[in-house]
């Protein structure tokens, strides 16, 4: 097992992408906190990590804001008395056509898909440089790259979570840190399905734009990235979309 004994935060971790990345580090043997706003569901991820003989716990998290990003590293440390992996994979993807976009749009996919994750890379950073080590995962989106019309505000931030990513990774190195960024391609979680229209189920040729990526394919990389084996993988942007957008 690649985590045994390691200690790794997920957000996101009470559904789609990130549940499948909680399960799966459980699977490995990692300790996890399962972090989510939603904590009922987080806690379905921790029973079914329990339930295959792993170890996690829930926690609550509003990762628009700081202090309580902040507070989740501390809980992970606290729990477990150190910190391995910070998988980001929480994410919110309203849709607005750009003149409708308010303030409280704009704010709200800011503050949960760029400052969230900046502020737990702080906070972590400093847990994994007392600790002499670690990786941080954040994922990303296509939308960072190409123009998908309704969602400026979700590019704005998934653009500046990868532009963050490129600085944390250059100055965390020489701490024994790394970070690298995924980029899925559309995904067939609770998320996107919330969101309605055709869900293509067919076609595993590649370039794989006849279906939809499963949360599993999202969540293999996510794990290896951080795995002792991709240890010398950092500051990478790693697509994962069968190679629907060549960027
Ligand atoms: N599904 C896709 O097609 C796709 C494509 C590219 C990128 N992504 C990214 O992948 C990540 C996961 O997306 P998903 O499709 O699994 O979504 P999802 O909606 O199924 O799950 C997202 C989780 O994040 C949690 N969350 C939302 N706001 C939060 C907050 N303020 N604090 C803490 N947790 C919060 C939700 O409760 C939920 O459990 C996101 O960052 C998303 O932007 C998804």
């Amino acid at each position: 097992m690649r985590f045994s004994g390691k200690v790794v935060i997920v957000t996101g971790a009470g559904s789609g992408v990130g549940r499948a990345t909680a399960l799966l580090y459980g699977k490995e043997g990692a300790r996890i906190l399962a972090a989510d706003i939603d904590e009922g569901s987080a806690g379905k991820t921790v029973e079914k990590i329990r339930g295959a003989g792993g170890e996690a716990e829930p926690f609550h998290v509003d990762l628009s804001s700081r202090a309580q990003a902040h507070s989740m590293v501390e809980a992970a440390v606290d729990f477990f008395a150190r910190l391995d992996v910070l998988a980001n994979v929480a994410g919110i993807y309203p849709r607005a056509p750009v003149e409708k976009v308010t303030e409280e749009h704009l704010d709200r996919v800011l503050a949960v898909d760029l400052k969230g994750p900046f502020f737990a890379c702080q906070a972590a950073v400093r847990a994994m440089k007392a600790q002499g080590g670690g990786v941080i995962v954040n994922v990303a989106s296509g939308t960072a790259f190409y123009g998908l019309e309704e969602h400026a505000a979700y590019s704005a931030a998934k653009g500046g979570l990868v532009s963050v990513g490129r600085v944390v990774a250059v100055e965390a190195a020489r701490h024994g840190i790394r970070l690298n960024t995924v980029v899925p391609g559309r995904t067939d979680t609770p998320g996107l399905r919330a969101r309605g229209g055709s869900i293509p189920e067919t076609g595993d040729t590649v370039p794989a734009n006849e279906r939809w990526m499963r949360p599993e394919e999202i969540a293999e990389v996510i794990v290896w990235c951080s795995s002792d084996g991709a240890g010398m993988v950092n500051g990478a942007l790693l697509r994962v979309d069968g190679g629907w957008k060549m960027l």
